[in-house]
């Protein structure tokens, strides 16, 4: 039987949702947007301002900022594609508290990010603490990445 996918993804201004509807489509997979209860502003994005709010998030160890919504059927999925845009050279702390408020035992989660040029990094052993019993396997920057370039991806990972 084959395995049953789910792309998660958190997006704050739009491109890793675009590339998370792709993968989803490449990956024959469900869709779920990971919700800020907070929504964004443009202000809380500015990098440039040390007192934002996703400058305090990504220098403050401890945070986690809320979600509104949860997955409620991941016991269906064996694959989770986990998707969000690359801050601070890392995942958005807002994915760690996505991880940390589900049991991802058993299940294989496979990274994506867009991001304005930097890759991945170390974003997997960053994350792995909050998902202790999942496999990480893989992961990939998919900025401007084609359908195509997706299912090939998809395909090298299964086995
Ligand atoms: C707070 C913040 C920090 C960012 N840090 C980085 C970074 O370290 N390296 C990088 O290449 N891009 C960085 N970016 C750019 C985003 O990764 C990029 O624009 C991404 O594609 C946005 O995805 P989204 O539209 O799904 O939110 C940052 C953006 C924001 C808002």
């Amino acid at each position: 039987m084959s395995k049953k996918s789910l792309v998660a993804y958190f997006s704050a201004s739009g491109v890793t949702k675009r590339a998370a509807s792709l993968l989803a489509k490449a990956a024959n997979a469900d869709l779920f947007e990971i919700q800020p209860k907070e929504p964004y502003t443009r202000a809380d994005l500015d990098w440039t301002n040390k007192r934002s709010r996703s400058s305090l998030e990504m220098t403050g160890f401890a945070s986690r900022p809320e979600i509104k919504n949860r997955v409620e059927n991941l016991s269906d999925y064996d694959v989770v594609f986990l998707g969000f845009p690359i801050w601070w050279y890392t995942a958005p702390t807002i994915i760690k508290t996505f991880l940390e408020a589900h049991d991802f035992s058993g299940k294989e989660i496979v990274l994506f990010a867009t991001s304005g040029g930097s890759g991945l990094g170390r974003t997997e052993s960053a994350l792995a603490p909050c998902a202790p019993n999942a496999v990480f396997k893989g992961g990939k920057l998919l900025n401007g990445a084609s359908e195509a370039s997706l299912k090939s991806w998809v395909e090298s990972l299964k086995g």
